[in-house]
Order: C-alpha cells, then sequence, then structure tokens
C-alpha cells in the first residue's frame, strides 16, 4: 500500500488498485495491472476528461457512488428514498483508514441522513474483495432499493462474457460485445439459479483462455442478484454487482444498516485462465477450505443406483462394491426419511422412515463405516411437502403472500426459515441425526425455484439466505468436520456466498460425460475443480439416454472432486477392476488436481476439449483431450499444452486407468507409450491426438523427466 494524503494504492500478485480521495469522493483511477511509480496528480491529470459542450461545467466523475448530483447520468450506486425525500444524497468521504492490503471509507451526506461504508481488501491472490454497506441515519425510515459494488473498466473492454443455463445444462457461455446500454444479469428465483453465471466478465477483444485482459465481478451471495455492464454515451463502461432487493424489502430502521454481498473483483492479463487462477487461489488460501482439512474423498452417490428403493440389502450390497473400487464416501441420497417413498411425500419430516429402514439407519451406517467408508446423508431442509406431518401441523410455515397459496414445484414448497419455529425444528431434527450417528456429510438440495417469498406478506429473500447461512453455520459449530453438499436440483446453488458456507457444489444432474466436459469447464471459471463434484454415472446416461464407454466417463470425472453415480452392483469384473484401477489413480493424484492451475486451451478445432491441471512449480501436469465431436479432417489437430516450464524436460505418455477409449485407426501416434519432449515443444508443436470415436477422451500424463 502506497498512501499519500488523498490515494490509495492497493497491490499483490501483478493487480494494482488505485483510490483517489482528493475530490472528496473515492474515484477508482485503475483496476488492472501495475503502474509503476506513478504520482497521484499525475494519474488524476491522465484521466481527468475534458469538458464537453452540452455538458455541466466540471469534469465529469462519477466516483464510485456515481451519483446523479455528480452529474452522472448512468445507474447511481444507491436508490433509495425516505418518504420521497432524500433520493439524490450525495456523498462526501468523513474518514478512511488504510493498511498495507486493505482500506475503510466512509462516507456521510448530512442532509439525507445516509452513511456509506466501504472497503477494499486485495487477497494474495489479487482478488480484491469490495463491502458496501448502507446506515440510515435519520429519524424516519429509509426504504432502501438498490445498493451495487461497481468497478469501472477501460475502455478497450470491448466484450462481455457470462453463464447461462438450466437444469442439466449449467454454466453455458454466452459472448457478446459491449456496446453503449447495459447489459443486466438478473436471478429472481430466490436462490442462485442454473442460469446465474457466477461471475460476469469483460475482456478485451477476443481474450481467450491463455490471452487478454479479463476483469470480472463475482457476488458472494446465494439469493437474488443483478450482474451489470454499463456503458454510457461517453463512452466510459463499469460493472457492477449487488443483491436484487423486493421493493419494500430493505427498510432501513433509524440506526439500522444494509450490508450488501461482498463482491470478489479479480483482474488478469492471462486471459480467463490467469482469471480463474486468482479465484481458485483466493479460495485455496482460506484455512477451511476442504483441501487443507482434508483430500476430498472417492464419493459413491446412491441417487441414480436405487433412486426411492431404499432397502437394507440392496444397499449393502452396493456398499460391498463401493469398498472394493476403493470408495471413501458413501451418500444416501433422498428417500430415507417420513413418509417419502416418492417425490411427493415427507419433505420437512427428517426422522427415519420405520417403513423402508425398520432397523434405522444403524445398520447401513456400521456396514459402511465397516468397509473403511464415511457415511454422508441428504437433505431439503428448506422444504415441505404438503403431504407430511410437519405442513399438517405448520401450514403458516411456508414462504407466502397471505391470502393465496403459491403453485408447488415438485409437489414442494418453500419452508419459511426466517421463522423461529420453522428454523428451530429443521436445526432440531438434522441435529439429531448427526448427533446420533457418525455422519461427516450431508448433501443440501434446493429442488424449486421461490415464487412468492414472503413472511407475514413482506419479501423475505434476503432473510431466507442469511437463515441457510446460518443454519449450515451452525450445524457445523455444533459437529466439528461436517461438511456441506449444496445442490439445488444439480448447479442451481453455485456461487462465491455458498463457497463460504458449503464444502463442495453438486454441479450438475448430468452425468453425461459429454454434457460434463462443458458444464465443468465453465463450472470451474471462479469455483476450484475440488469443489465441484463430478461423478461417473451409468453407462447410459438417465438424463439424455447417451451411452458413453467408461474411459471417457472417468477420463471426465476425474477433474473435480471425483465420485460414482451409479448402481455398480451390476458392473461387470472388467468395470469393476477398471472403476478401482481409475480410484487408485485419483487418489495418487488428487493433490495436484485439487492444487494445481486449471489450463484450458484455446484449441484450433471445435469438436475437442483440451484441459488440464499443471502442478504450480510446473513439475508434473495431468491433461485430457476429448474429442467431443468427429473431427472434420482425417487427424486431428495436435493438443497444444501451454502453462509448463518452457526449458524443461518432460516424459509425456498417454495413461488409461479406466481402460482403453476406442479409436478408428491402424496405429496409434507413437508419443502415447512415451515420449521425452520440453515444455516448449508442448506448447508449441502439441500432441498428435489418436482418432478417436467421437464422444471419447484421453488422458494425458507429463512429469519431470
Ligand atoms: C435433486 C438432486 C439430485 C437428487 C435428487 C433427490 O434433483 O440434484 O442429485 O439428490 O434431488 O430427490
Amino acid at each position: 500500500m502506497v498512501s499519500h494524503r488523498d490515494q490509495i494504492v492497493l497491490s499483490a500478485d501483478g493487480v494494482q488498485l488505485v483510490l483517489d480521495l482528493s475530490s472528496g469522493a473515492p474515484v477508482v483511477r485503475h483496476w488492472g495491472s501495475p503502474l509503476g511509480d506513478v504520482e497521484g496528480h499525475a494519474l488524476r491529470r491522465m484521466t481527468t476528461p475534458p469538458i464537453p459542450h452540452s455538458a455541466v461545467d466540471v469534469p465529469q466523475e462519477p466516483g464510485v457512488m456515481r451519483e446523479r448530483g455528480r452529474a452522472f447520468h448512468g445507474r447511481p450506486a444507491l436508490s433509495g428514498n425516505r418518504n420521497r425525500l432524500d433520493w439524490a444524497p450525495l456523498f462526501q468521504i468523513v474518514e478512511h483508514h488504510a493498511s498495507e492490503t486493505e482500506t475503510s471509507i466512509r462516507l456521510h451526506d448530512a442532509e439525507a441522513s445516509l452513511t456509506i461504508d466501504l472497503g477494499y481488501r486485495i487477497e494474495p491472490s489479487g482478488v480484491v474483495l469490495v463491502d458496501l454497506a448502507a446506515t440510515n441515519d435519520g429519524s424516519e425510515p429509509y426504504r432502501l432499493e438498490e445498493l451495487t459494488t461497481w468497478m469501472p473498466l477501460p475502455d478497450r473492454a470491448a466484450e462481455s462474457l457470462d453463464f447461462t443455463g438450466r437444469w442439466l445444462k449449467e454454466r453455458q457461455p454466452q459472448r457478446r460485445p459491449i456496446a453503449v446500454g447495459s447489459w443486466v444479469l438478473e436471478s429472481r428465483e430466490g436462490r442462485t439459479g442454473h442460469g446465474a453465471s457466477v461471475v460476469q466478465c469483460a475482456m478485451t477483444s477476443g481474450a481467450g483462455f491463455a490471452d487478454g485482459e479479463v476483469w470480472a465481478l463475482g457476488l458472494l451471495w446465494s439469493g437474488e442478484h443483478r450482474h451489470l455492464i454499463e456503458r454510457g454515451t461517453d463512452g466510459r463502461t463499469a460493472m457492477g454487482a449487488g443483491e436484487l432487493l423486493q421493493s419494500g424489502e430493505m427498510v432501513l430502521e433509524p440506526g439500522e444498516r444494509y450490508q450488501a454481498p461482498t463482491v470478489a473483483a479479480a483482474y488478469s492479463d492471462e486471459g480467463l485462465d490467469g482469471l480463474s487462477s486468482r479465484y481458485h487461489e483466493w479460495l485455496r488460501a482460506r484455512p477451511e477450505h476442504p483441501t487443507r482439512v482434508r483430500p476430498r474423498p472417492v464419493t459413491l452417490n446412491v441417487w441414480e443406483a436405487v433412486y426411492f428403493d431404499h432397502d437394507l440389502e440392496r444397499l449393502s450390497a452396493l456398499v460391498d462394491v463401493a469398498a472394493e473400487v476403493g470408495v471413501e464416501r458413501f451418500v444416501l441420497d433422498d428417500g430415507w426419511f417420513g413418509a417419502r417413498r416418492d417425490d411427493r411425500a415427507g419433505l420437512g419430516d427428517w426422522v427415519v422412515s420405520d417403513e423402508v429402514w425398520p432397523q434405522g439407519l444403524g445398520p447401513l451406517i456400521d456396514r459402511v463405516t465397516a468397509a473403511g467408508m464415511e457415511f454422508g446423508l441428504w437433505f431439503e431442509g428448506e422444504m415441505v411437502n404438503p403431504d407430511s406431518d410437519l405442513y399438517r401441523a405448520h401450514p403458516e410455515w411456508i414462504l407466502h403472500v397471505p391470502g393465496r397459496v403459491p403453485p408447488t414445484g415438485r409437489n414442494q414448497q418453500v419452508l419459511d426459515l426466517t421463522h423461529d419455529g420453522a428454523y428451530e425444528h429443521v436445526l432440531g431434527q438434522v441435529d439429531a441425526l448427526l448427533s446420533k450417528h457418525p455422519i461427516s456429510y450431508i448433501k443440501w438440495d434446493h429442488n424449486r425455484p421461490l415464487v412468492d417469498p414472503a413472511h407475514h406478506g413482506r419479501p423475505a429473500v434476503n432473510a431466507q439466505t442469511l437463515a441457510i447461512y446460518r443454519l449450515f453455520d451452525e450445524l457445523k459449530s455444533r459437529h466439528p468436520g461436517l461438511e456441506i453438499e449444496s445442490c439445488a436440483s444439480g448447479g442451481g446453488r453455485v456461487d462465491l456466498g455458498m463457497a463460504m458456507h458449503a464444502d463442495r457444489f453438486w454441479t450438475s444432474d448430468s452425468n453425461d460425460a459429454l454434457e460434463r466436459q462443458e458444464i465443468q469447464r465453465y463450472s470451474m471459471m471462479a469455483i476450484p475443480p475440488e469443489m465441484l463434484g463430478t461423478h461417473i454415472g451409468p453407462s447410459t446416461s438417465h438424463s439424455s439416454s447417451r451411452s458413453h464407454s467408461l474411459s471417457f466417463r472417468a477420463a471426465t470425472a476425474l477433474f473435480g472432486h471425483a465420485g460414482i453415480e451409479w448402481d455398480i452392483t451390476e458392473t461387470t469384473n472388467a468395470e469393476r477392476s477398471h472403476l478401482a484401477e481409475w480410484a487408485a489413480y485419483y487418489k495418487a493424484n488428487r493433490e495436484l488436481l485439487h492444487s494445481g492451475r486449471v489450463v484450458r486451451v484455446d484449441h484450433s478445432d471445435t469438436a475437442a476439449l483440451v484441459h488440464g491441471v499443471v502442478a504450480h512449480d510446473r513439475s508434473a501436469a495431468i491433461f485430457c483431450y476429448a474429442q467431443v465431436a468427429a473431427p472434420g479432417a482425417v487427424l486431428p489437430s495436435p493438443a497444444l499444452i501451454p502453462g509448463l516450464d518452457p526449458d524443461a524436460r518432460y516424459r509425456v505418455r498417454r495413461i488409461e486407468p479406466a481402460g482403453r477409449a476406442p479409436a478408428m485407426q491402424h496405429a496409434d501416434p507413437t508419443w502415447v507409450d512415451g515420449v521425452i519432449t520440453t515444455g516448449a515443444a508442448l506448447a508449441t508443436i502439441g500432441l498428435r491426438p489418436p482418432i478417436l470415436h467421437p464422444e471419447q477422451a484421453i488422458l494425458i500424463e507429463i512429469v519431470l523427466a
């Protein structure tokens, strides 16, 4: 940090944030690569705009709060009013503090009786965490409609990249030119949503995985939210992110404060991989990051193996095969509680069903632990089926607008966790099970969007979101070591806010390896692979009816927190030994897979996806070449392998822990059995792949020679 009287510079790992406080309002002068020893007044002169005709007679500098009173004509950071007054505040800095890595700035408008607290902290990874809060200093309530965190972008930010999707197809990239106007992504389904972007990126023209500059904002929030990129008619551009508040949701009583969700701002001059690397390093540096606690265990989830057919004998057989192939954690999914024999009843009654578990869960859990595995259990605590004891006793404990009952979704209503009784009910029942049994892991689902998210008629998405964070934190503090998987019909609640409270995301309900190649590629934009559940599904995918070889499914599932979701009691001996070999390979290499830099190659042929993980010291890497469609030419284009030490010599070979990928050729390329080459040659000449059948993949192992 360099702090001249009115300039604050926060720097880390090739990222610099320069804040100018000289005008009395905070102005971000720069967010990007380091500028060297430039003095504040020089930077001010370089960036203060000319005064155009037909404009106000002072240089127009919106500052962080983008107030209208600064003659700024774009979207302000704060919107609200106090009985139709105080809607156009103009904030002045009243105090600020700065250390090497962070600064806090307090702004005030005495007329509007509002205080803003701003905080910027730069992490060793270069990620800047921005906090923003508004306090009502007046004697009347202040109705806050929006408080968005904004960061300026240079004019050369020419394209936006964000991610959308749906159930079974999350995080699909969409790219578009940045033009005058706003590009707004909103999530209005009460949870993060399958179509939520996780981060929104702005990039220089043509930026790719390895090249170009990228600026991104990600919200630490699992409720409704908004991401925007706005370019004014003056040509200047900024990006913003914040909670999407319902009308009347945030009325601040005198003295009350609204804390906006933290925004994680990342900049990269090494393309999208550089951006992902910063987000991953930031999350990995947290002491509670799952890989710091222990290696990610091979997980078997029983959902696609048995669905609602819970039966001790059948599941015991699955336990035995799971242990045989090297599974380390066995997760019992939906169907063990209340009247939950299908998805029409039982949610809300978190008590083991006598009907399907006459001796309780004890015998199954004993079998799992005796086989050396951990036990995990599924919950969907924010939901209730109308056909449940809970709903019959407390129909009023659902989020709803008085006088009407929202339509069900998957036959269920949303439990109003902001109701003390409902919160205590769920906490109490889950806690009782975790206290009774050795359950070290829970998968927590959220299978429907919110329709009328109201508590006593008032909007309650904010409070409901905070309640689930509180509940997770409480369960973890009562049960040290407990891990939580966040699921919402697959990847409907993947976000940086939940990353602070959960340990793993169920990336998608699609276990189809072809879909997963894409879904995982982009889910890793900000979430590190060790937090993304990646399972080997059945030979024929239940969600797409596509059939894939075990080698393709296994190569795809290797790059994440790996597991199996398949009735492996039906497997052949050959399949079991492949699964065992794959699990052993994962265990031997998970340290690299879960700590290295994620590399996604800008491959010349759209018929293939190339990606991998490179150790930070560049001593080793594992890559995947996935032939996602039939190549157009006889010979598939070489897979370039960037990111290794150009001067170092590496031993490179194909590995086949789950069997040979079928190919259509007379002979393999000769490198597959082993070649010694340099990092430079791998990055510039690459490796000519075998002529694989479509929807097949090979793994490439690279170690120092
Ligand atoms: C959701 C999840 C699945 C499974 C089912 C159980 O769809 O995404 O993985 O847990 O619920 O009902």
